[in-house]
């Protein structure tokens, strides 16, 4: 692998494939009216290049299906379980790993030990789950990002940081009351931006001083690593791995979503420390995931996760990574689409909201540009703005921050034409944004309601 061609090789072959469905841009514009506008609810078979996510949609390796078959489905003590014990604290030396079914159970038992009425758990930017985990259990979510990280067009190359002032301010006045601080790295809800080692340090030198843990939502720590080492002064020639050890640790734990840079379809984790509350926390997991040896996995699960572990750190694999999506971000610069700038590392954030100046926050400026990628090309994104984020634990409604469409990139499942065809897809609607419609909620449940909710065109 050279920088002497600029032409992205995928460093793998394709073995085994899909076949994609092609509907015509009528039919698409049926399923979406039945969908209730809203694209959680299409067949996937309706969707020509599916962008809604990276989360348990990437390619799995052949020596991620080769770890299946080693899959140990003993109850206790699986051999399964040791494999991928072994890979996490490879990368993540926590002395207590209890294996969850996904992030949001990890998310689900902490704050259920940690959390209550009263607190405050502060974050750069809370994940839809991770801020519905911290509320459901009566306490507050506040976000802390720094200023840089609400500006699209930033290029500030560690948009995710926390803002470490406004931490302190907060500390200050509610130290009592912060059970833990939380850095999501990268920051998938602002854009995907990560988070430097310094700014870690900064984060932790303040938590030791008001004396409260800090855990790192470690969804995307393999691209968060590959950004610190081509972005941050003084990390170029660290290895990925050793860079990860370090924001290891920083923290007192992590949770984590193994469905993301792990390339696994399924699984995540908690871990930790401290022993009281690892005991507290694998005695939940007991009521609803599973025994501590598996949690909420099957034995193949676990293996298959240990094997994505190796495989996302490869520097081929993160160089391939970061540039794919740097060229659908830059092709769409170039024509002039506004995009959260710089690429985040697993997707490219469209900022529906300068795109569509006619259509106010609360008409969703997010759903409608894209409802109008699927119609228009069957592509779909997700609307990460006032849809996801606006709606109040008191029922009110408030404009999100940005109103965003993401484009997420499964890992290693399309090739670069499939990108081609989707910059050609967003530059023709985004031509004719001034055409489209704002939206109106028809239906919706009284929380996370970006899954479900059904919308309407006011036309
Ligand atoms: C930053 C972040 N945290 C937590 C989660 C939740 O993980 P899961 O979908 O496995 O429950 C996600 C999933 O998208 C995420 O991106």
């Amino acid at each position: 692998m050279t920088d002497r061609y600029r032409t992205i090789i995928e460093p793998f072959r394709i073995h085994s494939v899909e076949p994609l469905r092609f509907l015509t841009e009528d039919e698409r514009r049926v399923k979406v009216r039945e969908a209730g506008y809203n694209l959680f609810n299409l067949h996937a078979d309706d969707v020509l290049i599916d962008l809604l996510t990276d989360s348990g949609t990437g390619a799995m390796s052949r020596d991620q299906w080769a770890a299946i078959q080693h899959g140990d489905e003993s109850y206790a003590g699986s051999p399964s379980w040791f494999v991928f014990l072994a890979a996490v604290q490879e990368l993540f030396p926590f002395p207590h790993v209890i294996p969850t079914h996904q992030g949001r159970a990890a998310e689900k038992i902490l704050f259920s030990a940690i959390a209550g009425p009263g607190n405050v758990v502060p974050n750069n930017t809370h994940f839809d789950t991770t801020r519905a985990n911290v509320e459901y259990t009566g306490a507050e979510a506040i976000d802390l990002v720094i200023p840089e990280g609400h500006d699209p067009a930033s290029d500030h190359p560690f948009k995710g940081n926390m803002d470490v002032e406004a931490l302190e301010a907060l500390l200050v006045e509610h130290g009592d009351d912060v059970p833990v601080v939380f850095v999501t790295i990268t920051n998938n809800s602002g854009g995907g931006q990560p988070v430097s080692l310094e700014n870690l340090r900064a984060v932790r030198t303040v938590c030791d001083r008001f004396a409260v843990p800090m855990f790192i939502d470690a969804c995307r720590f393999a691209e968060n690593a590959w950004f610190i080492k081509t972005r941050e002064p003084g990390q170029t020639d660290r290895s990925v791995p050793d860079i990860v050890r370090d924001m290891a640790a920083l923290a007192d734990g992590m949770t984590m979503s193994a469905k993301k840079d792990p390339m696994a379809n399924i699984g995540g984790w908690l871990a930790l420390r401290d022993d009281a509350l690892a005991e507290r926390c694998r005695n939940l997991l007991i009521l609803t995931e599973g025994f501590p040896t598996y949690g909420g996995l099957a034995g193949r699960d676990l293996e298959a996760i240990a094997q994505g572990l190796r495989e996302c750190v490869d520097e081929h694999y993160l160089r391939y990574r970061i540039r794919s999506t740097a060229y659908l971000a830059d092709a769409l610069d170039r024509a002039g689409v506004p995009t959260v700038r710089p690429a985040g590392g697993h997707a490219v954030y469209l900022d529906a909201r300068a795109l569509l100046p006619h259509i106010e926050p609360t008409s969703y400026p997010g759903q409608s540009l894209a409802v109008a990628l699927y119609e228009a090309g069957g592509i779909r994104g997700c609307e990460i703005g006032t849809v996801m984020f606006g709606q109040q634990p008191d029922g009110t409604e408030r404009p999100a921050a940005m109103d965003l469409v993401r484009l997420a990139i499964p890992r290693r499942t399309y090739t670069q034409s499939h990108i081609d065809y989707v910059i050609e897809v967003v530059t023709d609607v985004a031509s004719r944004a001034a055409t489209l419609s704002p939206y109106r909620i028809v239906e919706q449940p009284a929380q996370l309601r970006h899954f479900t909710a059904r919308f309407e065109p006011v036309r």
